[in-house]
C-alpha cells in the first residue's frame, strides 16, 4: 500500500498521453485544438457565427452575434430557434427517428428505450397537453420528478412551448422546494408519485402537497403515476399519462428569439437565499452542443451515460441538451450507484457497451472503498472517454478510475464549469495530454486566467482566483428577479466573471481548480451555502447561533460541520442534536443536513459581529488560525 502511495505521487506529476485507440478515433487532435483555440480567442464572434451555422438549424440568422453592454450581453441577436427542433425533429427528418434517445434502467433491471421519433412524439403531446392548461409562452413551470424519461419530456415540452422550466432536484424537501416555486412564481408543478432508491419507495408526491399548499398561483400539478400506482386525484391535479392520450403528437415549436429564457436553475451561492441562474436558449443551445461533441468526442454509434440527474446544471446540459442536440444514445439509470451491489454501474457499462461515461468524484471514491475486485468482475472494454465533474478529484481517484474503469485504455476528461456557466469551461479533449488532478485548458473561445484580487495574472503555480475575461455563449444572463446579485460575478473583480474558485495555473497552461473561494461547501459535488445551513439551524427553536463550516472528507469531498450555541433553558442532549438534524432536512433536504453538530458557548466573531468561519475551521483541522487582530473575543 505504502509502496503504491509514492507510485501515485510520481505519477501526479506525470503527463499522461491519450490511448492510440483513443487519438486514431478522435475527432480532433491536441494540435488542432490548440489551433482553433488560438483562432476562436482572437476573434470570438467570428469563430461562434461558424460554429452556429454548422451545429444548428435557426429559422431565421441573427443580425448580431454578440452584443455586450457591460456586464449584460447577448449572442445571436435577432436570431430564430427552438432547442427542441435541434434536438428531436432535425434528427427525425435527417435518419435518426428509429435511434434510440434514451436507455432507461434502474434498481429492478428493468428496461425502456424509446427512439428519436418516439420521443418526439412524446413531446409534441405533453407540449399540446401543457398548452390545453393554459400555459403559454414564458410561464414558468416547476418539475420536481425522479429520473425517468417522462421528466425529459416535461423539460423539453415547456422549451417546446416557450415556457421556461425550473427543476428541482427531487432529494430537496418541502421548503426548499416550495421558496423555488414562490420565487419562480410557478403556474404548472409537474411530479410523480415516488422515486425507488435502495430498494425503499421515497415518496414525491406528498412533499410537492406540503410545499403547493396554499399557492394561489399553481394552477396544476401534473403527476406521473408509476406503475402499480392507483392514486385518487385531488382538485387541480391532473394525471401525466391522461393529460398526452388525447392530444395530437404533432406540434409547431414555438418560434423563440435567441435570447429567450430556456430554464431557471437554483443554485445556493454564499450569502443568502439561492439564486435563480437564468440561462436563455441560442448561446447555450450552441455551447453545450459544441462541448458535448468535442469533449466527449462523441461518434454516431456511441452509446453515452452520465450519471448525473435533471435537478443539476449537469443533468440539464449533458443529459438532456446537449446530447439530443448532437443526436447521441443516452443511457440513464435511477437509483443508487451501488444498490443491490456495488457492480450495478458496471454491469450496466458492460449490458450497454458504453462507450463514454461522466460521474463525479465522490462516486469514484466510494467504489475505491469497495476495492477493485467489483469492476474487475465486468467486461469495461466498450468504454473509450471518461469524464469527471463536480469536484476536484485528487490524483489517487484519478489514477483509480484511469486504472480499474478505464484500464489504461481510456482518456479522462477532468471538466471545471458550473451552474452559472452552462457549460464545460476548462477541460481536456480526449486527444490532449492529461495530468491527474488538473482540470485543463479553456475550452474555445474561453479567455481564462488565474489573478489576485485586483485582477492581476498570479505567477505560475501560485494560488490565485480563477475568472473568465470575456462573456460566452452560454453564460448565465441574470439571476432571476436579483439583477444585482448577477452583476456581482461581474463586478467583484473588476471587468472578469469570477467564478468563486482559487486556481493554479502551471508553466504548461494546465489549470487546476483548487475548491471554493468563498463560503461555499462542496458535498458531494453539491454546492451548499453555510448561510442557508445556518438559518435553517437557527429557525430550530432551541437554537440561538449557528456557524458552519466544510470539513475534508474522504468520500463526499467534503462533510458539513456545525456549531450550535442554544438558547437559554435547553440542554445539548442526544435527542435535541437529532431533532435539529431532523429540522434542517425539512426546511432544506438531506443534503444539507450536517454530520457533525458541536453544541459551544461562544462562537468567534469579528468586531462588527460576524461569524469567523475561517477561524473555527483552522482549529476544527489543527491549522494555524492565521490573522485574528480583528478578533472580538
Ligand atoms: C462548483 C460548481 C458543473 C456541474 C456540477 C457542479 C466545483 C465543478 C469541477 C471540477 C474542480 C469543480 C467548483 C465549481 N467544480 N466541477 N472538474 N474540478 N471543481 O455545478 O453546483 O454549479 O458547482 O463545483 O467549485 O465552482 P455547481
Amino acid at each position: 500500500m505504502a509502496e503504491h502511495k509514492d507510485e501515485i505521487l510520481l505519477k501526479v506529476n506525470q503527463v499522461f498521453n491519450p490511448p492510440e485507440r483513443v487519438l486514431e478515433k478522435a475527432l480532433i487532435s491536441a494540435e488542432e485544438f490548440d489551433k482553433i483555440y488560438q483562432k476562436s480567442v482572437e476573434d470570438p464572434e467570428g469563430f461562434w457565427a461558424e460554429q452556429a451555422e454548422k451545429e444548428l438549424v435557426w429559422f431565421e440568422k441573427w443580425e448580431k452575434v454578440r452584443e455586450w453592454n457591460y456586464p449584460y450581453y447577448k449572442w445571436f441577436v435577432g436570431g430564430k430557434l427552438n432547442i427542441t427542433y435541434n434536438c428531436l425533429d432535425r434528427h427525425v427528418e435527417n435518419g435518426r427517428r428509429n435511434k434510440i434517445a434514451y436507455i432507461y434502467t434502474n434498481e429492478d433491471n428493468q428496461e425502456i428505450k424509446v427512439t428519436y421519433g418516439e420521443l418526439l412524439e412524446m413531446v409534441n403531446r405533453f407540449a399540446n397537453g401543457l398548452k390545453s392548461l393554459g400555459v403559454k409562452k414564458g410561464d414558468r413551470v416547476v418539475i420536481y420528478m425522479p429520473l425517468v424519461i417522462e421528466q425529459m419530456v416535461a423539460m423539453l415540452a415547456c422549451a417546446r412551448i416557450g415556457a421556461i422550466h425550473s427543476v428541482v432536484y427531487a432529494g430537496f424537501s418541502a421548503n426548499a422546494l416550495r421558496m423555488r416555486i414562490e420565487d419562480a412564481e410557478a403556474k404548472v408543478v409537474i411530479t410523480s408519485t415516488w422515486t425507488k432508491r435502495r430498494g425503499k419507495k421515497i415518496d414525491l408526491k406528498s412533499v410537492v402537497d406540503e410545499a403547493v399548499d396554499g399557492l394561489e398561483f399553481v394552477e396544476n400539478i401534473i403527476v406521473f403515476q408509476r406503475e402499480g400506482d392507483e392514486f385518487e386525484l385531488a382538485e387541480k391535479e391532473i394525471d401525466f399519462n391522461e393529460l398526452m392520450k388525447n392530444q395530437s403528437p404533432e406540434c409547431e415549436p414555438e418560434v423563440m428569439d435567441a435570447e429567450d429564457p430556456l430554464f431557471i436553475l437554483y443554485t445556493s451561492g454564499s450569502t443568502g437565499k439561492p439564486k435563480g441562474v437564468l440561462h436563455t436558449i441560442g448561446g447555450y443551445n450552441l455551447y453545450t452542443h459544441v462541448t458535448t461533441k468535442y469533449v466527449f468526442d462523441i461518434h454516431e454509434d456511441d452509446i453515452y451515460w452520465c450519471t448525473a440527474d435533471p435537478g443539476w446544471i449537469t443533468g440539464h446540459s449533458y443529459m438532456l441538451y446537449g446530447p439530443l442536440s448532437v443526436g447521441t444514445t443516452s443511457v440513464i439509470a435511477e437509483g443508487a450507484p451501488d444498490f443491490p451491489d456495488p457492480g450495478r454501474w458496471w454491469s450496466i457499462i458492460e449490458k450497454y457497451r458504453v462507450n463514454i461515461f461522466y460521474t463525479a468524484p465522490t462516486a469514484i471514491r466510494l467504489f475505491m472503498k469497495y476495492g477493485e475486485d467489483w469492476p474487475a468482475k465486468y467486461d469495461l472494454s466498450s468504454l473509450r472517454v471518461l469524464g469527471s465533474v463536480g469536484e476536484p478529484i485528487n490524483p489517487e481517484a484519478w489514477i483509480w478510475y484511469y486504472e480499474n474503469i478505464g484500464r489504461k485504455q481510456c482518456s479522462i476528461v477532468d471538466t471545471w464549469w458550473q451552474t452559472e456557466t452552462g457549460g464545460h469551461m476548462i477541460t481536456t479533449v480526449p486527444a490532449y495530454p492529461q495530468k491527474p488532478g488538473k482540470a485543463g485548458k479553456p475550452f474555445w473561445g474561453i479567455k481564462a486566467d488565474v489573478v489576485d484580487k485586483q485582477g492581476n495574472p498570479v505567477e505560475p503555480n501560485t494560488v490565485g482566483f480563477l475568472v473568465i475575461k470575456e462573456p460566452w455563449p452560454s453564460a448565465l444572463r441574470t439571476c432571476w428577479g436579483e439583477p444585482e446579485r448577477f452583476e456581482k460575478y461581474w463586478n467583484e473583480i473588476p471587468n472578469v466573471y469570477t467564478a468563486g474558485d482559487l486556481a493554479t495555473k502551471d508553466e504548461d497552461g494546465y489549470i487546476m481548480i483548487l475548491g471554493r473561494a468563498d463560503d461555499v461547501i462542496n458535498v458531494s459535488g453539491h454546492r451548499i451555502g453555510t448561510a442557508e445551513v445556518e438559518s435553517a439551524l437557527v429557525s430550530h427553536p432551541a437554537v440561538a447561533e449557528a456557524a458552519v463550516i466544510g470539513k475534508p472528507h474522504e468520500v463526499k469531498g467534503e462533510s458539513i460541520k456545525a456549531f450550535v450555541i442554544l438558547k437559554q433553558g435547553h440542554e445539548p442532549s442526544d435527542n435535541l442534536l437529532k431533532d435539529i438534524k431532523m429540522h434542517v432536512r425539512h426546511e432544506l433536504g438531506s443534503l444539507a443536513v450536517p454530520d457533525e453538530i458541536e453544541f459551544v458557548e461562544k462562537l468567534p466573531k469579528t468586531r462588527s459581529g460576524k461569524i469567523m468561519r475561517r477561524v473555527l475551521k483552522a482549529q476544527e483541522l489543527g491549522m494555524d488560525v492565521g490573522d485574528i487582530s480583528t478578533l472580538e473575543d
